[in-house]
């Protein structure tokens, strides 16, 4: 079973898109600036000085869809695509109604009622969403002056398949923005496929660099940064990652 249908990783994708900081995080030793990700890889990755009036971004791997939302702030168009059919008809709920209700764990059995909202200033109009493969996009896409790879590419069984379709999505001046705590798993990506965190004839690779070396010279390299992020499982258990964001430009 793909862990991105079931109920479980509903329940933690939406806390962690929408989960309010007292409800995710209520001990205030916690890192408190890994909250809000989907949010800060818009805010922190993001130059809306470079957009266009009328903009069009694609959120690849949207999960839930909140980065894809919090994209439709800056632009007039906005497409989610995921390859979970329940993290769609969920993001879909989101889209048509503003919040959705459901169930996360909070010890073992017990489990709580929460509700996921859109914040209301965003305009839901702009937002899109759709079931896709990011390794077989539909060909009638068209292109865009954002594309957002959030945490995806690691959970690709052939994550240069998906990068070597980018050039042709994002326009010339367009900002792509790919963000992965690189945590290679062959349960997700076959050995051979993986970007970095391995040796190859004595050398060691590191993904940064593979992704330098795929997507020159369609883009120019901006800037790398650390996104910390935290995923709740539990009320007493949670996942805390760096991710490593890197903005590059279409040439
Ligand atoms: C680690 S989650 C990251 C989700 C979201 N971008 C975020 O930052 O919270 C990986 C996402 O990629 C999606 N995914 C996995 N394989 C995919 C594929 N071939 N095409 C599109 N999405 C895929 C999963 O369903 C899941 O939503």
């Amino acid at each position: 079973m793909n862990f991105y249908e079931t109920d479980r990783a509903i329940a933690e994708y939406l806390l962690f898109h929408y989960g309010s900081r007292e409800l995710l995080l209520p001990y205030a030793f916690g890192p408190l600036n890994a909250l809000n990700f989907p949010a800060r890889c818009v805010t922190e990755c993001l130059d809306p000085a470079r957009l266009p009036t009328s903009a069009r971004a694609l959120d690849l791997g949207c999960a839930v869809g909140r980065a894809t939302f919090e994209l439709a702030r800056f632009c007039s168009q906005v497409i989610g695509v995921d390859y979970s059919q329940r993290f769609i008809e969920t993001a879909g709920h989101l889209q048509k109604h503003g919040s959705i209700d459901f169930e996360y764990i909070e010890e073992g059995e017990l489990t709580r009622r929460g509700r996921a909202i859109v914040p209301d200033e965003i305009n839901r109009q702009r937002v899109g969403f759709e079931e896709g493969d990011a390794m077989n996009l539909r060909i009638d896409l068209g292109t865009f002056d954002v594309v957002l790879m959030a945490n995806l590419i690691d959970r690709l069984s052939n994550p240069l398949r998906c990068l070597q379709r980018i050039p042709g999505l994002v326009k010339s001046g367009g900002q792509l923005i790919v963000t992965s705590p690189y945590t290679w798993l062959e349960q997700y990506t076959p050995k051979e496929n993986w970007l970095g965190g391995l040796e190859r004839d004595g050398q060691q690779i590191k993904t940064l660099e593979t992704l330098k070396l795929i997507l020159n010279p369609a883009f120019e390299f901006s800037f790398a940064k650390d996104l910390p992020f935290l995923i709740r499982e539990h009320a007493r258990k949670f996942q805390w990652s760096v991710a490593e964001a890197s903005v590059w430009i279409r040439k």
